[in-house]
């Protein structure tokens, strides 16, 4: 039977509402998407990620004090207990960077000082919000270290969350230029309603788990080609075709062939994706600095046939994809950055489960067999 013989069945709840929310909201007749009233062009291009990470987790955008605070808590809070380290080493070298992102946290989670506290604790889920935020990007970035067979490094103090990564992921103070564009990164990926990982977050909540086994579904679930995993596979395409004079042969290829383009679609955006107009920029213009325009000439050509053959634009996983690459980052880096910014958003979101929950348990319609009759096992 088809989706179409059940009037109110959504494939892949698609359209559904799941809920109400005050966070963000995407508008995509416009092309929009604003965090708490925000638009996120003003959030990227005006303030830093710490500040977005605030309105979220807060409610509104920090004063100097407020941000001064946040980034101090932040700095003491950025260190995991060596056995999270300890466990992590226990890993596979093969081990994908998020699956060893996802052990960092599930490690951690009973070494936390409110681990204890009830799931509707609202003021230690959001002291737990703070410190999964501080936490993420020394998992990562350590993380990174660990599977080379290199020790963790001692964060610093004085780094922001995009520093923060950035020295731990290469042993070196990061740059100006690169810390920036990150940053930015950062917080175009921090936050965007009720995705796929976001709500695998309120569902795991709406149990009345707790945040950090939220944060666990968050990253299994980000981890797939058709989620977040789509920044890994967008740059492994682009490498693939490899020159901008392959690239129109490659994707007219591609269509006839019915493959997905990675880092193009949006379940939500029918035409540009915000987030991908504002991180095309600052792709193109980090790739013109620094002379590696060969990803961006190739991107524009795939940009211009999908738009003109299929009216599909890219996400924002297609710039990030080759500015993550333009910076040095490793590919398989790309997801779990990603996590390093949306751990605001669903904390948020799980926060904002609890404050009003009510268990997640959607229905299916059953279409397997009927009337069947016990047959003993020596039957069978
Ligand atoms: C994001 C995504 C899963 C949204 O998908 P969705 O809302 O379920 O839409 P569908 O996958 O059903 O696609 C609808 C149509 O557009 C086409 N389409 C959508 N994205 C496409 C892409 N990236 N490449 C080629 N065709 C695509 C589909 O083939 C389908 O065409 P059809 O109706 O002729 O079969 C989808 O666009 C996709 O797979 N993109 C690539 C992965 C990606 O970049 N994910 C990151 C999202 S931020």
């Amino acid at each position: 039977m088809s989706a179409a013989t059940y009037p109110n069945y959504s494939p892949g709840l698609e359209g559904v509402i799941g809920g109400i929310s005050t966070i963000s909201e995407i508008i995509s007749e416009t092309s929009s998407l604003v965090y708490r009233g925000y638009d996120v062009h003003d959030l990227a291009s005006k303030g830093c990620f710490e500040e977005t990470a605030h309105l979220l987790i807060y409610g509104h955008l920090p004063n100097q004090a407020e941000l001064d605070a946040l980034k101090k808590t932040l700095a003491n809070e950025r260190e995991v207990p060596e056995q999270v380290y300890t466990a992590m080493k226990q890993m596979p070298k093969n081990a994908h960077p998020m699956d060893l992102t996802k052990a960092g946290f599930v490690a951690y989670a009973p070494f936390d000082p409110d681990y204890a506290k009830p799931a509707t604790d609202d003021a230690a889920n959001v002291a737990k919000a703070i410190r999964i935020l501080a936490k993420a990007s020394t998992i990562v970035g350590n993380g990174h270290r660990i599977r080379q067979g290199l020790e963790p490094l001692k964060p610093k103090a004085e780094h922001t969350i995009a520093q923060n990564f950035l020295y731990l992921m290469s042993g070196q103070e990061p740059d100006a230029k690169t810390a920036h564009v990150l940053d930015s990164s950062l917080t175009l990926y921090a936050e965007h309603g009720y995705n796929a990982s976001t709500f695998a977050c309120r569902v795991t909540v709406s149990t009345l788990s707790d945040l950090f086994s939220g944060v666990a579904s968050g990253i299994g679930t980000l981890r797939g080609p058709l989620h977040g995993g789509a920044n890994e596979e967008a740059m492994r395409m682009l490498q693939e075709i490899g020159a901008p004079d392959k690239a129109e042969a490659w994707i007219h290829d591609a269509l006839t062939n019915k493959k997905k383009i990675m880092g193009f679609g949006h379940r939500e955006y029918k035409k540009r994706d915000p987030r991908a107009i504002y991180m095309t920029k600052v792709a193109k213009e980090l790739s013109a600095e620094k002379g590696q325009t060969n990803w961006s000439e190739i991107a524009d050509i795939l940009e211009h046939v999908m738009e003109t053959e299929k009216n599909i634009y890219p996400n924002v996983d297609f710039p990030a994809a080759y500015a993550y690459y333009v910076l040095g980052i490793p590919i398989d880096l790309y997801t779990p950055i990603f996590v390093i910014a949306r751990v605001s958003g669903w904390s948020t979101h799980m926060i904002e489960q609890l404050r009003n929950n009510r268990l997640i348990r959607p229905n299916c319609i059953y279409e397997g067999p009927t009337s069947a009759t016990w047959v003993p096992i020596s039957e069978r």
